[in-house]
């Protein structure tokens, strides 16, 4: 499935254009003619939400960047001024903090919906390989953005996640100075941090580009997991699914702003309000809500370099799972046991993220250790065995038909429609 060439360009210009850089006939094939699958439900739209809240992330870091100042003596006096001094500075403040905490929110809706409907399998593993490219560099950005404040907590939550590198045996001292470009967190790690704080989203659009490429090729999954056969399990993107995707955009952007507008400094720390001091550090040490689940996995283990070690693993062990999960049947919605592990998974990845917004100390260390020994249970040992035993349901013949039931098979045969209630 690779989209029609059947663009027609309208216009002069457009022929002048076409013929010389065929980009509108790319667009139209894309964007306006691509077959979807009919059956794709709302959990299909947070591609097209992740996509606008990477624009939005540029788009009011941009703005920031005007403003801001990427020295310690100046950074949290210069965010101050934007909050108070710059027109609507606040707003693009909040937006681009609010932001970054719905961009994740909205990437691991992505990533579980993948999971659960098994969008990582063949012919989409490069796909999916890309999607974890993508996670992992938006770990990155995040965590070196938020640096950038210059508050207790940006100072702190730095100094502690880049001194792990000097775990690694050997060369983790050196590896540590020059990640500091000093002998602390000091003004040239803000630098360097700002510097790729602005480079890294861009290069997270030219992953997402290819991304979208690798999705074109063999055309999205859907949530009966078959791949479409004929033109009847199929719809053109225009107007189907940029009407769903622009419905779902406008409900996300309303929650957004809802934080925004509302409760601004919810899901911030107020330690980030007091400006850097590496003479007093903070009570409790703890990151933005996105990392806890890997941050507990951290802390679950008592040696720096083993706990350094199985954290890098959770989160690149993702990636694997095209090869993990050897069951030939895509959907959870025809695994029965499968569906059971996935929200076991679900729970165990919020059980984390819970433990690892508390102090590491009694019963949370232990949670946190049996949790960490499910979530890598998960991957190497309950989904291979799963592939093996696990009796799956009968598949539908077709998208058509799982989407119609009785009246599809009538469609499907050439049949005349049945009215609704025959
Ligand atoms: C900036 C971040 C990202 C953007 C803008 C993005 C964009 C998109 C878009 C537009 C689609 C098609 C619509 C949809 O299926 O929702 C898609 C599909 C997909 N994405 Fe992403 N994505 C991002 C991150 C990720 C990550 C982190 C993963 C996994 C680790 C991932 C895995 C997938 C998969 C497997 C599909 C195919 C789903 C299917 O057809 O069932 N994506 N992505």
């Amino acid at each position: 499935m690779s989209g029609h060439p059947t663009y027609v360009p309208k216009s002069a210009a457009a022929k002048w254009l076409e013929s010389r850089l065929p980009i509108l006939g790319l667009a139209h094939s894309s964007f306006v003619v691509f077959p979807n699958p009919r059956n794709l439900n709302y959990w299909w739209t947070f591609g097209g939400i992740l996509a606008f809240m990477l624009v939005a992330q540029i788009a009011t870091g941009v703005v920031l960047v005007m403003h801001y100042t990427p020295q310690s003596s100046l950074a949290f006096a210069s965010v101050e001024h934007i909050m108070r001094d710059v027109n609507y500075g606040w707003l693009f403040r909040y937006a681009h903090a609010n932001g970054a905490s719905m961009f994740f929110l909205a990437l691991y809706i992505h990533m579980f919906r993948g999971l659960y409907y098994g969008s990582y399998k063949a012919p989409r593993e490069v796909l999916w390989i890309l999607g974890c490219i993508i996670f992992v560099m938006a770990v990155a950005t995040a965590f070196m953005g938020y640096v950038l404040p210059w508050g207790q907590m940006s100072f702190w939550g730095a100094t502690v996640i880049t001194s792990l590198f000097s775990a690694i045996p050997f060369v983790g001292d050196q590896i540590t100075i020059w990640l500091w470009g000093g002998y602390a967190v000091d003004n040239a790690t803000l630098n360097r941090f700002f510097s790729l704080h602005y480079l890294l989203p861009f290069m997270i659009l030219g992953v997402v580009i290819l991304h979208i490429w690798a999705l074109h090729v063999p055309g999205s999954n859907n949530p009966a997991g078959i791949e479409p056969q004929s033109e009847k399990d199929t719809l053109p993107f225009h107007p189907y699914f940029t009407i769903k995707d622009g419905f779902a955009v406008v409900c996300f952007m309303i929650f957004y702003f809802w934080f925004v507008f509302y409760v601004p400094n919810y899901l911030g720390d107020a330690d980030n309000y007091i400006e850097a001091n590496p003479l007093q550090t903070p009570v409790h040490i703890v990151p933005e809500w996105y990392y806890l689940p890997f941050y507990a996995i951290l802390r679950s283990i008592p040696s720096k370099l083993g706990g350094t070690a199985l954290m890098f693993a959770a989160v690149l062990i993702p990636a694997f799972l095209p090869w993990l999960d050897t069951s030939k049947v895509k959907s959870a919605a025809y695994r029965p046991l499968y569906k059971i592990f996935f929200w076991l998974f679900v729970a165990c990845v919020l059980g984390l993220g819970y433990c690892g917004s508390k102090p590491p100390e009694g019963i949370y260390v232990v949670a946190s250790r049996l949790l960490a020994i499910y979530y890598f249970l998960h991957f190497l040992v309950i989904l291979p065995l799963l592939g093996q035993y696990e009796k799956t349901r009968p598949l539908p013949a077709s998208i058509f038909e799982s989407v119609l039931g009785e009246r599809g098979k009538h469609l499907a045969a050439g049949a005349k429609p049945l009215q609704p209630g025959e």
